[in-house]
């Protein structure tokens, strides 16, 4: 078969998956306020079992109420929501697909804070720089709170017959706040030197491991590198982690019971490097933004900004060179990928552009990484492994990285905006809107 390295099994310690892709944690505010899920989810992770990903890792799923980044995301807090999240591993293993839940607390990195908690916890007092979303540095207590948690998250997940978890370590939410050298500015033994900044995801891991043993699935996805200062408009101050400070974290994730690692990269969420795009889709971003207006300290300007033909034309500048070249979009995180492969003994799992069978089956055959994982190119094209399987390398209408889909899913329903794949805005609406057949109310 073309592709072979695509697929074939992979397996990890706890978990066999039957191929190389998964699908990247993606999902729009497809659920209830309250955290409870509903058929809509399951609908939108059907598409992806159904279209060949050996597995998908969930979006964002607060372990908690105030880890929450925007209301209408199900939430894995308390055992009332282990019957939903099971309907969803059933709905998706009956496409021979695995699912993973991707455990996660945004700390102070929120797009709407939701009536419940105004104010974010963080390893900081500072609010972030971009949006200017206010917290609080947590104590001790509420740290260990937080760490029984996730704990706590992961045995409802395998409650609920899911196959495995992830930690959200990456792109700017709370273990990153924790992780990071440009945000973590504690005194204590949460804050300072590398294993200090480590403390707290390698007490979440070891607190896992008491919780639901050693034979559960239990991964984590890092930014490798941080680009802290990506934007100078918003901030200038240090970069961040470096890989060689990340290469640590991975070995001392895997001493503690991790089985295996999802490379991405990014301080914070959206990065310029994180997901790449083509260009930054400025008029889009200014018709979202308005729900975020209330959000942050700097929601209300930024705004503005966005809509100014001047402040427009100057994030777009700066954002598109902080991306890079649209050119080096697929496989951007890879060589981070293969130097943490290098160092562990777990798979690696690399995010970030990739779309073209013989790009991937190249990274995997050449020991690069042992899987891929994919976002956006999936959301264009659900169907995608299917497309590889026939013995094609790219899809027809393959996704041009424009990044719409990213700035209308804080307000719309998540789907592929980009008019020029379709033959008609009709069809393009009705794409996005699929998700909702069958409905939530039958
Ligand atoms: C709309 C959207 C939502 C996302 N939500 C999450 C998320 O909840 N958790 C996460 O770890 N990454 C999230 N990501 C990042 C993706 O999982 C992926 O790692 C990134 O987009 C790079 O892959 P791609 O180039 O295949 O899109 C999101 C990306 C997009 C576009
Ligand atoms: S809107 Fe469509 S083409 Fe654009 S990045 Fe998203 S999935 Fe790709």
């Amino acid at each position: 078969m073309a592709f072979d390295a695509i697929f074939q099994p992979l397996v990890f310690k706890n978990l066999t998956v039957k191929n190389r892709i998964f699908r990247s944690n993606v999902s729009g505010r497809f659920d209830n306020y309250d955290g409870s899920g509903n058929q809509t989810r399951i609908n939108w992770e059907r598409k992806f079992a159904k279209g060949g990903v050996g597995a998908i890792i969930s979006s964002f799923v607060p372990v908690h109420l105030r880890g929450r980044i925007v209301p209408g995301y199900a939430m894995i807090d308390h055992d009332r929501h282990i019957p939903f999240w099971r309907a969803v591993g059933e709905a998706v293993h009956e496409h021979d697909c695995k699912f993973i839940m991707q455990l996660s607390h945004g700390g102070r990195q929120r797009d709407i804070n939701g009536i419940e908690h105004p104010v974010g916890l963080s390893s900081t007092g500072k609010a972030d720089p971009i949006h200017g979303f206010k917290c609080e540095a947590m104590t001790t207590v509420q740290i260990k709170e937080t760490v029984a948690a996730f704990a706590e998250g992961a045995r409802r997940a395998r409650e609920a017959g899911l196959d495995g978890v992830e930690l959200h370590g990456a792109n700017g939410y709370l273990i990153t706040q924790f992780l990071s050298s440009a945000i973590n500015d504690r005194k204590d033994e949460y804050g300072g030197s590398l294993e200090n900044r480590a403390r707290f995801v390698l007490e979440v891991v070891r607190a896992i491991r008491a919780k639901v043993g050693t034979d559960f699935h239990l991964q984590m996805k890092i930014s490798a590198r941080e680009f802290d200062d990506a934007l100078a408009l918003f901030h200038i101050g240090p970069s961040g982690n470096t890989l060689a400070e990340s290469v640590q974290v991975c070995k001392w994730l895997v001493e503690a019971g991790v089985d295996a690692l999802h490379v991405s990269t990014g301080s914070f969420f959206p990065h310029p490097r994180n997901p790449a795009g083509s260009d930054l889709p400025v008029e889009d971003l200014a018709k979202s933004y308005d729900t975020m207006i209330s959000s942050g300290e700097r929601t209300f300007m930024n705004f503005l900004f966005f809509h100014s033909p001047a402040g427009g034309a100057f994030a777009r500048q700066q954002w598109n060179q902080a991306a890079g070249p649209a050119s080096e979009i697929e496989g951007k995180n890879l060589g981070e990928a293969k130097t943490i492969k290098a160092a562990v003994t777990v798979p690696v799992i690399c995010t970030g552009g990739f779309q073209t069978a013989s790009v991937i089956a190249g990274a995997i055959g050449r020991g690069d990484c042992d899987a891929v994982s994919m976002a956006r190119p999936l959301i264009a094209n659900n169907d995608l492994v299917e497309v590889f399987r026939r013995g094609q390398d790219r899809a027809d209408q393959p996704c041009t990285y424009c990044n719409k889909c990213l700035v209308n899913v804080v307000e719309n329903p998540l789907g592929c905006y980009e008019l020029k794949r379709f033959p008609s805005r009709e069809a393009m609406v009705a794409q996005i809107m699929s998700v909702y057949d069958p409905p939530a109310f039958r």
